[in-house]
């Protein structure tokens, strides 16, 4: 018998396809669907979960008695209680690798467009503004040969100091749990105090994962000691940084500028002031988004849970403890 299986998130028609040839699958717009009294038989035999963005929380796995894979199609999880889900026997697989470079593309994008004042250059254009050459009141400022300092040296903080070393001749600091001989050997990165990254780079790059350790890890002590032309790039999660420090920081010119693709809230709201700062380049966590990557994260993430179903020893399983 094919396994029951729920999925809450389109996906490419080729995989979608390729999910329902080996399992019973049923599509819902949200898991909130799921919870409706109607769905109650469907829940009570459910083996796996496959979607992006939603809480599992202990309403939906109540009363899901069969549950035993969760695959979501990101490589962050920091949405779900692992241990909760682990207590209950339940994998939770994800996707790293395969979005590894795009993201270091991206958060290259938010480098330049934040030094080079892209946003503001464009709306000039745009607006009709460009009546004559531009002048030192629109100038950027460079990022070849400059300090980047990246918080957090994980694949994708890997990524971005081989752009840094090899494309923009950067000199790579960073501060990480642990040290990473391979950066160190191959682009020369430095390890140091997590302080001494915020107060000698010209560009702070958080690429950490959100945790309980990670949560508001910078707000004003921590803008306070970044250079005053340093610049804030922000390609992990919203939360790691205290919005509201960051915008007092932006608005008193303590930094000069912020590249963001994540928000405490997403999508960010209408009436956010990181929306109305000139110094400010915001897009909407785009991090992985290219055709090429989500398909690939797409197929990963039916591989994962296809793999766990049907205990095929799977291998990105977050809390291996349960396998
Ligand atoms: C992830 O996979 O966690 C990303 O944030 C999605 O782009």
């Amino acid at each position: 018998m094919l396994p029951t299986v729920i999925l809450y998130k389109t996906i490419p028609a080729d995989l979608h396809a390729h999910l329902e040839q080996h399992c019973d699958l049923t599509v819902v717009n949200s898991l909130r669907d799921v919870l409706h009294p109607d769905m109650e038989s469907l829940l009570a035999r459910v083996e796996g979960l496959i979607g992006v963005n939603e809480m599992v929380g202990p309403e939906l796995l109540d009363r899901a008695p069969k549950l035993r894979v969760v695959s979501t199609i990101s490589v962050g999880y920091d949405i779900f209680d692992v241990a909760d889900l682990s207590r209950r026997g339940i994998m939770l697989m994800h996707t790293p690798d395969v979005l590894t470079e795009t993201t270091a593309d991206m958060i290259f994008m938010l480098i330049l467009c934040a030094a080079r004042r892209a946003t503001e250059m464009i709306e000039l254009v745009r607006k009709g503004q460009w009546t004559k050459d531009i002048g030192s009141e629109h100038f950027g400022t460079d990022v070849y040969g400059k300090k980047l300092g990246i918080l957090g040296m994980g694949r994708i903080g890997r990524s971005v100091a081989k752009r840094a070393h090899a494309g923009f001749n950067m000199e790579i600091l960073y501060h990480s749990r642990s040290v990473n001989e391979q950066v160190e050997k191959d682009f020369m990165a430095q390890r140091h105090s997590f302080d001494h990254v915020l107060a000698e780079s010209d560009f702070v790059c958080v690429t950490l994962p959100l945790s309980d350790q990670t949560k508001k890890l910078i707000g004003s002590r921590e803008l306070a000691l970044m250079k005053s032309d340093a610049f804030l790039i922000n390609g992990g999660r919203g939360a790691i940084i205290d919005e509201a420090a960051l915008i007092e920081a932006l608005q008193k010119n303590v930094i000069r500028g912020a590249g963001l693709d994540v928000y405490e809230q997403e999508p960010l709201a209408l009436d956010s002031p990181l929306l109305s700062l000139p110094n400010v380049v915001t897009l909407p966590h785009i991090g992985s988004a290219t055709h090429e990557t989500r398909h690939a994260m797409a197929r990963v993430a039916v591989e994962n849970l296809l793999a766990a179903l049907a205990d095929r020893s799977p291998v990105r399983c977050v809390n291996p403890e349960v396998i």
